[in-house]
């Protein structure tokens, strides 16, 4: 890979260790995918924040990092973590919540924003056609397919690599001639919910594993509802993208149909805890948007959780700030609305909760591996009667 004098400067260690560390993994990718160069990033969004899912022997590592001086040189989001810093913070042990201080506490020092989510876009949107660096998954789906920029699904240590650079290598999805749809998807049944959304995602993730769809008759859909898609489809597959559209040229591609049937199904199958009373109710994967955090309020006024069940609305710090009037009313039904924070990222099954209702396809598929707890999938208005009495 071509590097510039100043990129061989940082190579060579003439900028500081940290520094060199992370040319050295950006110049191993570039090579590995056969970049021809690094080009500057707007952006970056690092994963592996949890506690939960890092573990403990990443911490020195970041520890070590921080101390050889590496330091954000693009805005640099974090993904979030186990705990939020009221309701979880009092009810899990001291002992995980310490462990989790200290990795926020070193992601700080390499002055990373603390707005812990995994909708970066939220705080900032990034322009069209802008590079970013992004561990996200649905964060990466969101924001090549919704927003019109271009990331590939980086790991914590590349997405972290390029903060530090202010670049990333030149390959896959910020090439144009990787950007093109391969298969075109006609769907059998107007989709009616961000589910069935989430669901159809599912399906076309584990059938075309990293082709790139175009799927006809989701032009009118609802932003959140393709977030949900996105989600989903980066959760059981590799795409990073898809297309609302099937342009005169799609009709060219390969088809594939995809009915009722198939929507149904993969529903039905992530419900695996059908019928149970749920512990918890989850709304918010991936992070909720101002738009859901009003509607859930609007569903919630004048009503009560029931005394049984927990609601939990997960949101990103900068959404949760913005949408004062709604959490007060939703936090006064008996929610909670918990920033930087997820079901699937935290320790649910230490707060004995077995059983959940969520709208969420990808918490659905990840709940009985990653938390022990069995889900039933329903939409939003759906999930919050499910929470409240009457
Ligand atoms: Fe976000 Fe947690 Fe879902 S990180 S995408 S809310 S699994």
């Amino acid at each position: 890979m071509y590097l510039s004098r100043e990129e061989e400067r940082v190579l060579n260690g003439e900028c500081g260790a940290a520094s060199q560390t992370c040319m050295r993994i950006l110049v191993r990718l570039g090579d590995l995918f056969g970049a021809e160069k690094l080009i500057p990033i707007d952006s970056a969004h690092v994963s592996g924040v949890s506690y939960k899912t890092l573990g403990d022997a990443p911490i020195e590592f970041l520890r070590a990092f921080a101390t050889q001086g590496a330091r954000a040189k693009v805005p640099t989001t974090l993904n979030p973590q186990s705990l939020d810093q009221q309701y979880l913070r009092r009810r899990l042990p001291a002992r995980l919540v310490e462990k989790q201080l200290d990795i926020l506490d070193q992601y700080g020092r390499m002055g990373f924003e603390r707005c812990l989510t995994c909708t970066p876009y939220h705080l900032r949107t990034p322009r069209r056609g802008a590079h970013l660096a992004w561990a996200e998954s649905s964060a990466v789906v969101y924001a090549n397919s919704v927003l019109g920029a271009w990331t590939n699904r980086e790991g914590g240590p590349s997405a972290l690599a390029a903060s530090v650079v202010g670049k990333t290598p030149d390959y896959g999805m910020h090439r144009r001639e990787n950007r093109q749809p391969n298969v075109l998807v006609e769907v059998g049944k107007p989709l009616e919910n961000e589910v069935e959304y989430g669901a159809l995602g599912a399906y076309l993730g584990k059938s075309l594993g990293d082709r790139i769809p175009a799927i006809q008759g989701i032009d009118g859909a609802e932003e959140d509802w393709l977030k949900q898609l996105g989600a989903a489809l980066a959760t059981t597959g590799m795409a990073n993208m898809f297309c609302k559209t099937g342009s005169r040229k799609d009709r060219q591609l390969e088809k594939i149909a995809v009915e009722a049937a198939d929507i149904s199904g993969t529903v039905e199958s992530l419900s695996s805890g059908a019928n149970a009373k749920p512990d918890l109710v989850f709304i918010g994967c991936p992070h909720c948007s101002m738009s859901e955090i009003e509607r859930v309020a609007g569903l919630v006024k004048g009503r009560k959780v029931k005394p049984d069940t927990e609601f939990w609305v997960c949101t990103s710090q900068c959404v949760k700030q913005k949408a004062g009037p709604c959490v007060e009313q939703i936090e006064a039904s008996g929610g909670h609305v918990l920033e930087g924070v997820c079901t699937v990222v935290s320790w649910i099954e230490v707060l004995g909760i077995r059983t959940m209702v969520t709208n969420s396809v990808k918490t659905a598929y990840y709940a009985p591996t990653l938390c022990k707890a069995e889900a039933t999938l329903a939409p939003l208005r759906d999930c919050v009667d499910a929470a409240l009495q009457g």
